[in-house]
């Protein structure tokens, strides 16, 4: 099977999309492990209760990215990934990191990339006036939400669409876009 390890930060959604994806047998999946920088990350609760191993490496506690980033790659490294999975996990990744785990290291972002890179890439597509926005699944690189993409989901923007409406428009295809792109990968390492 191919292991995952996922990182989170928060809601953990989806995370969940993942976990259920495993669990039906979709993906020849096994989720090593959900590791998060916030200790209140919501979806650490519910991946234990998944029966899951979980940790918190608190970014809090460490006094520069470069320490947090060794700590968090060697908590990783415990678990032999062959995917390290990002997952709403809000932090900029050092270029150590991120070459550590070259070819491994897998994101979501909401948007349809390479538009709205960074944040509120929501009221970004509503006030750019696009018509079409969505979300992308890339591999990730030194540069911030640059990197190969693997999948993209569309969603229409709609005119009464605010940045909530819209972001949960695209969440959807995201529960959906995560799982397939994951799918994407394991099929192609089994070739
Ligand atoms: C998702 O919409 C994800 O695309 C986004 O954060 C949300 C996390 O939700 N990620 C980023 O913005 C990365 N820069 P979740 O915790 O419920 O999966």
């Amino acid at each position: 099977k191919t292991r995952l390890v996922i990182l989170i930060s928060g809601r953990g959604s989806n995370m969940r999309s993942i976990i259920a994806a495993a669990e039906q047998g979709e993906l020849n999946i096994d989720i090593a492990a959900v590791l998060s920088n916030r200790p209140d990350a919501a979806g650490l609760q519910f991946a234990h209760d998944a029966g899951i191993s979980t940790a918190v490496i608190d970014h809090k506690l460490f006094e520069s990215r470069e320490s947090f980033d060794k700590a968090m790659a060697a908590e990783i490294d415990r678990y032999q990934p062959d995917f390290v999975i990002l997952a709403g996990f809000m932090r900029i990744l050092t270029a150590e990191f991120v070459d550590h785990f070259a070819g491994r290291l897998i994101n979501i972002h909401p948007s349809l990339l390479p538009k709205f890179k960074g944040l509120h890439t929501h009221q970004r597509a509503i006030e750019a006036g696009e018509k079409e926005h969505g979300a992308s699944v890339h591999f990730v690189t030194a540069e911030l939400d640059d990197g190969p993409v693997i999948l993209q989901a569309k969603v229409p923007v709609l005119t009464d669409d605010d940045a909530d409406t819209l972001a949960a428009r695209v969440l959807e295809q995201e529960h959906l876009l995560y799982p397939a792109a994951i799918k994407k990968l394991v099929t192609q390492q089994a070739d």
